[in-house]
């Protein structure tokens, strides 16, 4: 029987899992559970299981929202201080009872969204801001953007984030996302920037030549990558 993957996208406010085929298609609906709050590793375990229950896979493939290291979770700005080397890798292949690999949310974005030639950046607006870098398709991983920082004493993550969304309004948000854009066009010299994340329908003016828009959904498609690239 072909080989089917759990796709699984832990996210700060929504967990999302869908099961992939062989060749990284959709087999079946994509299903949304609310981020426990807090949101401490336990009950994103538990929350998981309770996704994966009614699904029939072979392994598993999660994005995380922070730097991942050979399966372990080495930050987590947008969930809580307990996943600091959390080894989530071996804790969901022993509740699942199927292999799983672990990587950086916007990693696993990109690699379900990049075409495979040139310089392909990668940003993610949700709760969090989300980075990836390619080179020719091949990641150089936890490339930490949302950290960094951008204009006025603050960082990517928190003049872009969902509560700069939120405290500073749509206007705002979108004059300070086209100046991030013109930031990472001179530094990144990409030949295409992507964007992706649940904010990405707030955007209200035109995007410069060589930036693109990807579907949420591209989170969780990018989950077949990870049994390819290893
Ligand atoms: C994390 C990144 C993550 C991003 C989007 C940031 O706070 O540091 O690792 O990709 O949020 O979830």
């Amino acid at each position: 029987m072909a080989i089917q993957t759990l796709a699984v996208d832990i996210g700060g406010s929504g967990i999302k899992v869908m099961v992939l085929d062989e060749e990284g298609m959709p087999l079946g609906e994509r299903d949304r559970l609310e981020t426990p709050q807090p949101a401490y590793p336990e009950p994103v375990l538990l929350l998981i299981e309770t996704l994966a229950k009614d699904k029939v896979f072979d392994r598993v493939s999660v994005g995380f929202p922070g730097v991942v290291r050979n399966g372990v979770t080495e930050t987590a700005a947008n969930l809580t201080p307990e996943w600091i080397g959390f080894d989530l890798g071996k804790a969901l292949t022993q509740r699942l009872n199927k292999p799983t690999r672990v990587i950086n949310d916007a990693d696993m974005q990109g690699l379900g969204a990049i075409a495979g030639q040139g310089v392909e950046l990668v940003i993610t607006l949700g709760t969090g801001f989300g980075s990836a870098l390619f080179v020719d398709g091949k990641l150089v991983p936890n490339l930490e953007m949302g950290h960094h920082p951008f204009r006025k004493g603050e960082t990517y993550e928190q003049q872009l984030g969902r509560a700069a969304l939120d405290a500073s309004g749509k206007k705002k948000w979108n004059e300070h996302l086209q100046k991030a854009i013109a930031t990472l066009e001179n530094l990144f010299n990409y030949d295409t920037l992507y964007i992706g994340g649940g904010n990405t329908n707030r955007i209200s003016f035109e995007l410069p030549p060589r930036v693109k828009i990807v579907p949420n959904v591209s989170g969780l498609l990018g989950g077949i990558a990870l049994w390819k690239e290893h």
